[in-house]
This record gives C-alpha cells, sequence and structure tokens, in this order.
C-alpha cells in the first residue's frame, strides 16, 4: 500500500477526552484533523495533520453557494485485545471517487487518501472508544473553496478528515422505530444527485424529517420521486424488508446510495444462504404482505447505527406494526454478526476489517 507522506504539528493543548459511556453522535471531536488542498493545474497538494481548529474560507467560496462538497462516513473500532479496526474504508475511498465524479470535483488518489486517514487516527488513537456500543466516527469531505460567483466547477478544493467519538445514533439504539411514509417530500430522483453522497441530498431531507419527527415518529420512509410508490431510503439509511422467508432490498436505481452496510448484509446472507434479492419494491407490496401477515421484519442499514429495526409503519393513516414492534430475530442476528465483525470479536471470512 502506498503511503502519503505527511506533515504533521501536534496540538499543544490537548482537550478532556468525554467519557466513553456519555456520548452522543457527532458532538463531540478530537484533538486533530487533516487538510489537503487542491489546485488546478498542481493537483492535491500540502497534506497535513494539524490541531482540530475552525478554518477560515473566503466567503464567496463556491461551496457556501452551489453545494459543490461530498463527504463519507466510516467507523474505527477497539478491539479486546487492543487493536485498532477499520470497516472496509477501500469501500469509502471509491464511493467517495463516485460522488467526486458526480459532482465534478477532482478524484482523490484512494490509497493515499486511505494512508491519511490511517496516520491521522494513529495520532488521535486514545479516542477510539472502548464502551461496548461506541466507536470513533471517521468524516473525510472535499469542499470547493474558490470564491466565485458564476455558477461552474471550482478550480481549489480542500480535502479533510475529522474524528468523532460516538455513542449510538438513534436514541432508541438497536430498538425499534416508528417510520412515517413519505408522501409529500422526496429525497431524491434518479439522473439527480442520490446516489452521491453529498450535502444537497441531506438538507432536502431535513423539511420531512422534521414533520415526521413532530408527529412522533423517528423517520421517514422515502418514495421514489416519479410514481410515489417505489421505496428507497428510510431517513439517511438503506432499507430491507423479511416478506415470507425473502429479504428484498429496493435496487439500486441512480437515485439510492450505495450503503457499504448495505452491500454487507447482502453478501451476509448470500453467504449464509438466505434469499435475498435486489428488486423494485412498493408500499403497496410491503401493505399487502402486511395484510396476509406475510410482513416479518423490516430495517434500516447506515454507518451510523449500523442496523436499525423499524417497530412500525405509517402510511395513509394505517399503523403497520412489524415482528409487534421488537426487534426480528434475523435483524438481530444480522447485527449481532456485522457489529461483532467490526470489533473484531468474531471472525471476519470476508477480509472486511483493516488493522491500523
Ligand atoms: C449513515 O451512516 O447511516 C448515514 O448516512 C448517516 C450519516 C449522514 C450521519
Amino acid at each position: 500500500m502506498k503511503d502519503l507522506d505527511i506533515e504533521i504539528t501536534l496540538s499543544s493543548k490537548k482537550k478532556t477526552i468525554p467519557p466513553f459511556d456519555q456520548l452522543e453522535f457527532g458532538r463531540t471531536f478530537t484533538d486533530h484533523m487533516f487538510i489537503w488542498d487542491y489546485t488546478e493545474g498542481k493537483g492535491w497538494h500540502d497534506p497535513r495533520i494539524v490541531p482540530y481548529q475552525s478554518i477560515a474560507l473566503d466567503p464567496a467560496a463556491t461551496v457556501f453557494h452551489y453545494g459543490q462538497t461530498v463527504f463519507e462516513g466510516l467507523k474505527a473500532y477497539h478491539t479486546k485485545d487492543e487493536q485498532i479496526l477499520l470497516f472496509r474504508p477501500d469501500q469509502n475511498m471509491k464511493r467517495l471517487n463516485r460522488s467526486n465524479d458526480r459532482l465534478c470535483i477532482p478524484k482523490i488518489d484512494e490509497e493515499l487518501a486511505l494512508s491519511a486517514l490511517k496516520q491521522l487516527i494513529a495520532v488521535d488513537r486514545d479516542w477510539v472508544p472502548t464502551v461496548e456500543g461506541t466507536s470513533l466516527y471517521i468524516r473525510p469531505f472535499i469542499i470547493a473553496t474558490e470564491p466565485h460567483l458564476g455558477v461552474e466547477p471550482a478550480r481549489n478544493y480542500r480535502f479533510m478528515i475529522i474524528l468523532s467519538p460516538v455513542g449510538a445514533y438513534y436514541k432508541e439504539g438497536i430498538n425499534p422505530v416508528r417510520i412515517a411514509v413519505e408522501s409529500d417530500y422526496v429525497r431524491a430522483v434518479a439522473g439527480g444527485t442520490g446516489n452521491a453522497k453529498t450535502a444537497g441530498n441531506y438538507a432536502a431531507s431535513l423539511k420531512a424529517s422534521e414533520s415526521a419527527s413532530e408527529n412522533g415518529y423517528s423517520q421517514v420512509l422515502w418514495l421514489d420521486g416519479k410514481e410515489r410508490q417505489y421505496i428507497e431510503e428510510v431517513g439517511s439509511m438503506n432499507i430491507f424488508f423479511k416478506i415470507n422467508g425473502e429479504v428484498i432490498t429496493p435496487v439500486l436505481n441512480g437515485s439510492i446510495l450505495e450503503g457499504i452496510t448495505r452491500k454487507s448484509i447482502i453478501e451476509l446472507l448470500k453467504y449464509w444462504n438466505i434469499p435475498v434479492v435486489e428488486r423494485k419494491i412498493s408500499i403497496h407490496e410491503v401493505q399487502q404482505a402486511y395484510n396476509d401477515g406475510l410482513l416479518e421484519e423490516a430495517f434500516g442499514t447506515g454507518t451510523a447505527a449500523v442496523i436499525s429495526p423499524i417497530g412500525e409503519l405509517f402510511w395513509q393513516n394505517e399503523k403497520l406494526a412489524i415482528n409487534n414492534g421488537e426487534i426480528g430475530q434475523l435483524s438481530k442476528k444480522l447485527y449481532d454478526s456485522l457489529t461483532g465483525i467490526q470489533k473484531g470479536t468474531e471472525p471476519d471470512p470476508f477480509g472486511w476489517t483493516l488493522k491500523l
């Protein structure tokens, strides 16, 4: 593997590391961060690790006006024998470049970016939490920094990595969440940016989740933007249903994010010889399966929460209670196996984890 030659400036004033049993998601940041700048004609240059701090940007920087930005999210886990494991980080770097391509941002060298990520975690390794259910969330991102109000790809960018020790993403943890099916707003449409990890998709999702939360729901179930019947995602996660013994997840159609947890769940199910299929699935089909007593389980998948079981779907004034609002057997098995591989307490037959 290639290594990136990084200039490292260590912080002279270390922060107090918060108690690992009281971590929220994404509110505390470690002592250092990584920066790599891009200038047209020069490429990516001056990779450096510096003390975590605010950054100064020109108010005309393209990122503020036209949202030319991409990000990733992955986690590092502390193992019982004091090692640090990353989960499929190569996949995040690949997806970052796919998002870059969609947003007209110059590609990064995936191996060098991974080398930067590993070096940053090594510097802040004391921040990788040790308590059950916690991890170090890693947020690589790229912003367009050129001061220019013309609508065109910027000439200058900044790639950064910040780190945050985290607990559960949803306050419910692994307990099932209540989900409202969204019929007014859509998250993305095929041909748009739904399959890129870019800020605009998340900004576009806020209005619907706000009103769902006012009505006591944790998140919304997104339907397709054209026919408003095919299921796409749940909140900021991919979604799976277990209907009559078969696991179904919406096929990637251009507006759905290609989740790394999604991909891993499909691979695990295939490995266990549990029937799994990627295809279009409509809300009507889910409702019919519920009426027929065949809807066994539903769950969201993502890096942040790993697996989030769905206990209730609210759709057209009807409440569909899934598995009596309890975590299903398969959801639990998937959660235990995947987090076991991630933490190094279960064998990793796929070679998914990378030791720091
Ligand atoms: C995930 O990892 O599930 C997400 O996409 C949520 C993240 C944006 C915090």
